[in-house]
């Protein structure tokens, strides 16, 4: 059997190697492939060959898994573990060249849906800064060789939060008045536009927390297990609390209950 530690030290491996495609393709020039969701969701050319790259490395060494990637879906494996993936999470700062991205990878059992499945490992790089987040479960989060440990004092001044929005217009109306309804909590807000380094950022406790509606499976995937086994909270509006698309929360577990009832509207 593999070790979460063996998973998430193939998650590293491969997303340095994926990052460093991404950062030289976009010291190339990034080119506009499609629109996806909305006008304002686009993909690069970069994001389908960095996933392509992940893709064919992972089936290369765990040809038995399951996949679930951004930008090529899903396709089941013949052992329990899928692997959930956003080769380029902060799509639209890689664009305008923000050195807010990253590459994310997790390895997941059981049901490859966020509402059922179990996180053993995973990655998330930031290539422009050089940043390695990872976590195995019951192994903890770690940048690069430090440990990574959740703000435990995180309310004196209020909470540093974060938050993003999604692209569709027609929801930013509903997502402006869960900030107003949090920010009673805050001492201030963040939006630096890639979920998975928002959650990463908590896990850090360069963040006291970080609420989203719209997320995707792989934007929470590797994020969510770098907070839990920072000693955060992650939870949401799915089945038993759980992270969902409806809304997602990540933070210090003295804020989580405040955060998530806020961010609820409860
Ligand atoms: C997006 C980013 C962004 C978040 C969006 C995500 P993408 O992922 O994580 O911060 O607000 O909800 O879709 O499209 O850049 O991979």
């Amino acid at each position: 059997m593999t070790s979460a530690n063996d998973l998430a030290a193939l998650a590293i491996d491969i997303a340095r190697e994926a990052g460093d495609l991404a950062r030289v393709r976009r010291g190339e020039g990034v080119a506009i492939a499609a629109t996806k969701s909305a006008l304002a969701d686009i993909v690069t050319d970069a994001d389908r060959e960095v996933e392509a790259l992940i893709r064919a490395r992972l089936s290369n060494e765990r040809p038995e898994d399951g996949f679930l990637g951004e930008e090529t879906g899903a396709e089941r494996g013949s052992s329990d573990i899928t692997w959930v993936v956003d080769p380029i999470d902060g799509t639209v700062n890689y664009a305008y060249g923000i050195p807010a991205y990253a590459v994310s990878i997790a390895a997941v059992t059981g049901e490859p849906t966020p509402e059922e499945w179990h996180a053993v490992a995973g990655a998330v790089y930031n290539p422009p800064l050089g940043e390695m987040f990872h976590a195995a479960e019951g192994e903890g989060a770690w940048l690069g060789d430090a440990r990574l440990a959740v703000n435990t004092d995180p309310m004196t001044a209020g909470a540093l939060l974060a938050t993003g929005f999604g692209y569709d217009p027609a929801t930013h109306a509903g997502d402006l008045e869960r900030v107003a309804r949090v920010m009673p909590l805050a001492r201030d807000l963040r939006r630096a536009g890639a979920a998975s380094l928002d959650f990463a950022y908590v896990a850090a406790g360069r963040l006291d927390g970080y609420f989203e509606r719209g997320l995707q499976p792989w934007d929470h995937a590797a994020g969510a297990l770098l907070v839990t086994e920072a000693g955060g909270r992650v939870g949401g509006a799915g089945p038993d609390g759980r992270v969902s698309n409806a809304l997602s929360v990540a933070s210090a577990p003295e804020v989580f209950d405040r955060l998530l009832a806020a961010a609820l509207g409860a």
